[in-house]
């Protein structure tokens, strides 16, 4: 265990950088430090390095250069799916697992490693869903594909109504108890499903979820009114993608047609995330934050990361990359303590965010 995982840091801002040993005999400067998995014992790294770009985007060696980056700096902690990597299709989904597979031999315990299921990884109709076939196959699938024998983190991708609650919950404590998980959570999912999926829980003693992995950055704040305060009072672990709006947050694009090689263009993910934020006001909220990024004398990119790090009910925001040279700016929001009058100004500006769809 390196010493940055042996760190507790319960409180982000009380962690420093830590001197950890490295494959070889010098230590090194790990930059990120560590949190618990909400009321858990595990420490995570403060920011999830998020894998859905390797293997379509991203070919393998670039993949494994973004790993090797990310774990230098202090990353312990890694975010896949089985149906990753992003914009492909059934012919395609299982590579990301493979890519990180053949990068985790003999690296296997230095690393914790969470993976999601329920999304269509299959031709027949179980291929999908949270049933307890699927979840119990896919778990199994994902283990010969990572090529180990646990996860840490099994997480729901997101909800599936078309499954009792029950079941769902039935399965996942039989994962947890098979050892081929450490921990249960769950993705994407409105807060009254999972407040009940807690509640069957409890009611049966079966294993808890810890933890949640919705949306969230300055251009996605709904989970602020329910979802946020769920977690706190059930001590879940918030561990949001899209800290940067899938790119839109860094202020490189702009109107008109998407950039070629970019999330926005990028196979069958290409339409879902010019609907989530190719618009006018997304492009004119990001404007806005330019400017206050400037005053800052932040990179927007950083200012970005750092706002969704500032809020108290975040664990540890899901970063990505699609080239190596681009966590830089990433990493660098860790250190960054931001000034009250700069949050709210960043509150403010993106109020309208958080209230989503909301009839009053
Ligand atoms: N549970 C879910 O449903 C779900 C959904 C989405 C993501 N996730 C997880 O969360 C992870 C992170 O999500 P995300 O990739 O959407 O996060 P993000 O931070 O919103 O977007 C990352 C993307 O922004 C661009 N970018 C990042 N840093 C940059 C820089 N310094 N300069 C220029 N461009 C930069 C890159 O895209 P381009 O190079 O294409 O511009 C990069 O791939 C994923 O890998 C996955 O593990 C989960």
């Amino acid at each position: 265990m390196t010493a940055s995982l042996a760190q507790s840091a319960a409180s982000p801002a009380a962690a420093s950088p830590t001197a950890t040993a490295g494959d070889g005999a010098q230590p090194r400067i790990a930059t990120v430090p560590s949190i618990r998995l909400g009321n858990t014992g595990l420490p995570i790294s403060r920011l999830v390095l998020g894998t859905m770009t390797f293997g379509l985007q991203t070919d393998e060696q670039t993949s494994h250069r973004i790993l090797d980056i990310a774990s230098d700096a202090g990353v312990t902690t890694l975010d896949t799916a089985d149906v990753y990597p992003l914009g492909g299709g059934l012919a395609t989904a299982g590579r990301t697992e493979q890519i990180i597979g053949r990068w985790l031999q003999g690296r296997r315990q230095r690393v914790l490693l969470a993976t999601k299921a329920v999304g269509v990884i299959g031709p027949a109709a179980w291929d999908r869903g949270a049933s307890r076939k699927h979840l119990l196959d896919g778990i199994d699938a994902s283990l010969r594909r990572l090529g180990t024998d646990y996860v840490d983190l099994y997480q729901l991708h997101s909800d599936d109504p078309h499954t009792p609650l029950d079941e769902t919950a039935l399965a996942l404590d039989t994962i947890v108890r098979s050892g081929k998980a450490r921990y249960v959570g769950v993705s994407n999912f409105l807060s009254y499903r999972l407040a009940r999926l807690i509640g069957r829980a409890e009611t049966r003693n079966l294993v808890r979820v810890v933890s949640v992995q919705p949306r969230y950055s300055l251009l996605f704040r709904e989970i602020e009114r329910e979802l946020l305060p769920l977690a706190q009072d059930e001590g879940l672990a918030v561990i949001p993608y899209n800290p940067l709006a899938g790119g839109l947050l860094t202020g490189k694009h702009k109107p008109g047609a998407p950039t070629p090689g970019t999330r926005f263009t990028l196979g069958t993910a290409a339409e879902r995330y010019q609907d989530r934020y190719w618009n006018e006001q997304a492009f004119a909220t990001v404007e806005s934050l330019k400017a206050v990024a400037s005053d800052a004398g932040i990179p927007l990119t950083t200012l970005a990361v750092a706002w969704v790090l500032a809020n108290p009910a975040i664990t540890a925001p899901i970063i990505g990359a699609s080239r190596p040279e681009q966590l830089a700016e990433v990493l660098a929001a860790i250190p960054v303590r931001l000034e009250p009058a700069l949050k709210l100004r960043l509150d403010e500006l993106t109020a309208a965010y958080r209230r989503g769809d909301a009839g009053r």
